[in-house]
This record gives structure tokens, sequence and C-alpha cells, in this order.
């Protein structure tokens, strides 16, 4: 293969529809039984998720890092923390996944660094003024002795985005206060980041999923944001507001974005993915034209309800917006930020996206959260393009919703006094064996979040070859998804059966049809290849929030 070939996002590459599982090494599998997960457990429990039928995995941060934002804030881009292992351990569960088949990606943390961070550190010893200091964005403050943070901007997880040091300076952090942001205007930080894609790269690394890709550049002046309404997502603003914020989706950011293709390039059949929250889907779009990134979450795939009208809506808007450019269009519906799928999509009054269920809020119906969740992730896994799994989604777990606030870590939790209960409930191990320690997460019971009672029934061991449990569904689905080539299908809507409460769409030789309610609906002629419907001796009809796939 040519360098030329490697470097387009054509047809036949691995991505474009892989199907992607991410790993938070946290609450995955321990190894080593101190109740914090980490990479020995992945690789004891690595045949598993072969045997599920995915593609990739996509590991979220094990580098070193106090964890303060578990991993999020990275004190050594080219280490593994402590609690997850060492970068042996890193090399063995590349080779193992690689002999299985499975490509390995992993998190990449541009725009902000541990306050631990040599890098940071050396700042805050040098002083004002000097080269050290502007790896970061460190500022003066507004009013008489510059007893003001600099401009108005919200830290993603609540108060200011500013914090004041010692020698009276500011400093800027988008997220929490230990994990300063980095200044891109300084060239030395894009050559230290192409050093840190490098190491991962030559050690055998298939690509990056890069975290907040869509705050990297600040505007210049930095000046206040007009309405201070703005959240992490943008999904709380006007979809249909182009105007960029100071902070999320400056157009500067497509040069950082080619730099990082360009290293990429050199090596062969590697890619990268984009967690950009960015509005509208034609903008969103722009983070993966030809020589930017391979792929970009689909999020606002992720925030449409079960609802059929919108979601045909969305569907189409991606396929033509990311196709425009050339690139697949991904679907997600969970991850280590939000709602687990189940609860979320069932749940009356959805937080907005970084917030909890607390236990004192509504809780959800859990048995309409399994209706909706398994018919959510079978409409999503026959469309075309590339789809994320989060751990624990082919459990059909839902979201811990009654976590006690004791044992709460999200930063959000702390920064809000508790107005916002955070993502912890969606972070919790996962449960591998009703009856052992843990539900067999860790063999001395430890776990770092408490796993709740309703976890057991939804354990591996519970569903392995059990017909209809949520575990052989996403199994078929993924069987044939594989066997029908519907990663590169084409998307036809079947008109007659799309509805205001029903959709159908054709891709290659298979026919999706869901139905929405209330009522059930006749389902075509056809060899019934996989339903969600639990009693599987329903034939011919398709009961309400249920999804077939029929072979045409
Ligand atoms: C997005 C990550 O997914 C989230 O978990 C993290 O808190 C923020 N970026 C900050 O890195």
């Amino acid at each position: 293969m040519t360098l030329a070939d490697a470097s387009t996002n054509a047809p036949g590459k691995w991505w474009r529809n892989a199907v992607i599982y991410q790993i938070y090494p946290r609450s995955f599998a321990d190894g080593n039984g101190d109740g914090m997960g980490d990479l020995k457990g992945v690789e004891g429990r690595l045949e598993s998720l072969s045997e599920l039928g995915i593609d990739a995995i996509w590991f979220s941060p094990f580098m070193s890092s106090p964890q303060k934002d578990a991993g999020y804030d990275v004190s050594d881009y080219t280490d593994l923390d402590p609690l997850f292992g060492t970068l042996e351990d890193f090399d063995s569960v590349l080779s193992k996944a690689h002999d299985l088949g499975l490509k390995v990606i992993v998190d990449l943390v541009p725009n902000h660094s541990s306050s631990e961070h040599p890098l940071f550190k050396a700042a805050l010893r040098a002083g004002k003024g000097s080269p050290e200091r502007s790896y970061y964005h460190f500022a003066d403050g507004k009013g008489e002795d510059g007893e003001l943070p600099p401009n108005n901007w919200q830290s993603v997880f609540g108060g200011p985005a500013w914090t004041r040091i010692d020698d009276g300076q500011w400093y800027l952090h988008i997220f929490d206060s230990s994990q300063p942001d980095f200044n891109w205007g300084n060239p030395e930080v894009e050559k230290f980041f192409h050093g840190v894609l490098r190491f991962w790269l030559d050690r055998g690394a298939d690509g990056f999923r890069v975290d907040v890709a869509h705050a990297l550049i600040k505007e210049p002046g930095l000046p206040d944001v007009e309405e201070l309404s703005s959240s992490m997502t943008g999904s709380d603003s006007d979809p249909k507001d182009e105007k960029a914020h100071p902070h999320w989706g400056q157009e500067g950011v497509h040069d950082i974005i080619r730099g990082f293709r360009k290293v990429i390039d050199e090596y062969d059949n590697r890619a990268m993915a984009a967690e950009a929250w960015i509005l509208p889907l034609s903008k969103m779009a722009k983070w993966v034209r030809e020589d930017e990134y391979h792929q970009a979450f689909n999020f606002e795939y992720l925030a449409t309800e079960w609802e059929a009208k919108r979601l045909k809506e969305v569907v189409d808007e991606s396929l033509f917006e990311f196709g425009a450019v050339g690139a697949p269009s991904t679907w997600v519906l969970s991850n280590h930020d939000v709602i687990r799928h189940v609860t979320r999509l069932s749940y009356k009054e959805i937080p907005k996206q970084g917030d909890g269920i607390g236990p004192d809020y509504p809780q959800p119906d859990e048995a309409k959260g399994q209706r909706i969740g398994r018919a959510a992730s079978a409409f999503m896994l026959g469309l075309p393009g590339s789809s994320y799994l989060y751990q624990g989604e082919e459990l059909g777990l839902p979201e811990h919703t009654t976590l006690e606030s004791e044992y709460r870590q999200d930063p959000t939790f702390f920064r809000t006094k508790g107005e916002r209960v955070g993502r912890d409930g969606c972070r919790v191990p996962i449960p591998w064996e009703a009856d052992s320690p843990a539900f067999g997460f860790s063999e001395t019971g430890k776990s770092w979040l408490p796993q709740p009672e309703n976890y057991r029934g939804y354990s591996r061991d519970r569903q392995q070859g059990v017909a209809g449990s949520t575990l052989e569904l996403y199994k078929r689905l993924l069987s044939f998804r594989k066997s029908n080539a519907l990663g590169d299908g084409n998307l036809e809507w079947i008109e007659s059966l799309c509805t205001d409460s029903t959709l159908a769409y054709k891709n290659n030789s298979v026919l999706v049809v869901a139905n929405f309610g209330p009522d059930s609906l006749a389902l075509p002629e056809g060899e019934i290849l996989v339903t969600t419907q639990h009693d599987l001796s329903i034939e011919g009809v398709l009961e309400h929030d249920q999804v077939a796939w029929i072979k045409l």
C-alpha cells in the first residue's frame, strides 16, 4: 500500500464500518483485586469481546494521572498509571487483541493536562511572562487588584473556569481546576503532542479517540461568553446556531487536526475519531473532511429521543452531511459521560448531558427501559457506517440511579455542591458472574463504586447462551450486521412503513422495522433474522418499542 492510499478515507478502510467497543478501564475487569479495573483484567476477559463480534476497542485513558477526573487529567502521556498496569501490560493486551482480530484505539487528551504534569508545574515555578507559562493560558485578572477572573467563562463541571495562583495570575481550565488548558497558540504544544501520537503509534496502537477535540483553540483575546447558558455539549443552545463560542468549535482547530492527520498518515491504516460536541451536523462534518479526522462521534444521534420522525430526520441528516465530505457516519447511544441509554431513552425528563440521576430523583421504569433500549440498539446496529458501543450495554445494563452521595467521585458533583449528581451512575463496574464477589468484576469483591443489587440479573453468565437475552441479541445483531455487510451498505427508507409511530429501512438485503407504538404492527413477509421481542414465540407482529430484522 502506498502512502497516498493510506491517507484516504476510501471504502474498505476498517474504521468505515467498524463496531468499536469502549472500555472504561476502571470498570471493565479488575485483575489484581484492588477494586479498580486494570489492563490485566481486560486481557483476561478479551475473548468475551471477540465472541461478541466487535471490531475494535477504544480505551478511555489509562495514562499516569492523579485521577481527579477519572484519568482525563493526564500527568504523563507516555506511561500507564500504576492503577491500570504498566506499558508492558499495554503491549500484552494490544498483542492479544490483534491476535483476536481486534483493533485498539487509545484516548488522547490534548485540551488540558493534569495540574501535576511537569509542564504545568514548570509553568507555576517559572513565573509571569515566562516561556514556561506560555504552554498554558495564564492571564491577569480584572478589578483593581486583579481579584476578578479574566473573563466570565464557566467550567463545564460548574463554577468559574479560572483559578488564581499565589503570584496573582489566573489560569484557565474549562473543566476541573486540576485540568489546566493548554495554549495551542504555542507551537511547542503541538510538537509535544505529535510526539505523544508517535509514541502510541510506534507501540502499535491503531488510532486515537481525541478528547474535547472542539476546544483546543480559544478566540483571541478570550472575550466573555455572551450567553452564559452554554454547557459542554452546546446541546442546550439552538442546534441551528452556527455562531462559534469563544472556546468551542473555533476555526483554528482545523489546522491542528490537519497536523495530527499528517502524523497519523505516516503510519499504515490508523485512524482517529473526534469527540466534539458540535451542532449542527453540517458543522460537525467539517471535522471529518478528507485531511482531518477519519470519524467523529455523532452526538446529535445520541441526543435524539426514541421518536420515529426525529430519528428519521437525524439519520438522513447524518448520512447526507458526513457523506458529502466522504466520511462514514458514526452512531452512538451510550458512553461514560451520559446516562446509559436503556435508562435515558425511557426516562421522562432527561437531565442535561453531564448530569445523572440521583436517589431523590424520580426513578426509571426498568422494564420499559429494557424494551426501548434493546430496540434502539437494534435500530442503530442496522445502519450503514460505524457504531460505538459502551461496555455493559451488550448486557442491557441500566444506569445506577440510587448511588449514595458518599460514593460519588465525578468532579461535577463536588463543583456544584451536589446540585448535579454527575456521571458516576454510568461508570459502575460491570457484572460478569452473578454469584461471584462484585459479580465477577474483582476476585476480592472490591469495587471502586458499589454495584447496585439489580446488576446481578444482568450478569454475563446469566445471559450467555440464553435465547432472547440482551447479550445474545447483540451477538446476533453483530453477526448479521457483518454477514450482510451492513456497515458498508446503503440505507433506503420504506416510505409506506414510515409513519409517526413506525420506521422501516432497507440496508443491503436486510429490512429493519421499528415499532414505536402504541399499537402492534403486522410484519412484512420474510425470514426474521432477529427480533428484540423477549417472547420469541410471537410471530407475524411487532409489539410496540420493538425492532425486527428481516432477510429480503
Ligand atoms: C470528555 C470526556 O469524555 C469526559 O469524561 C471528561 O470529563 C472531559 N472530556 C474532560 O476531559
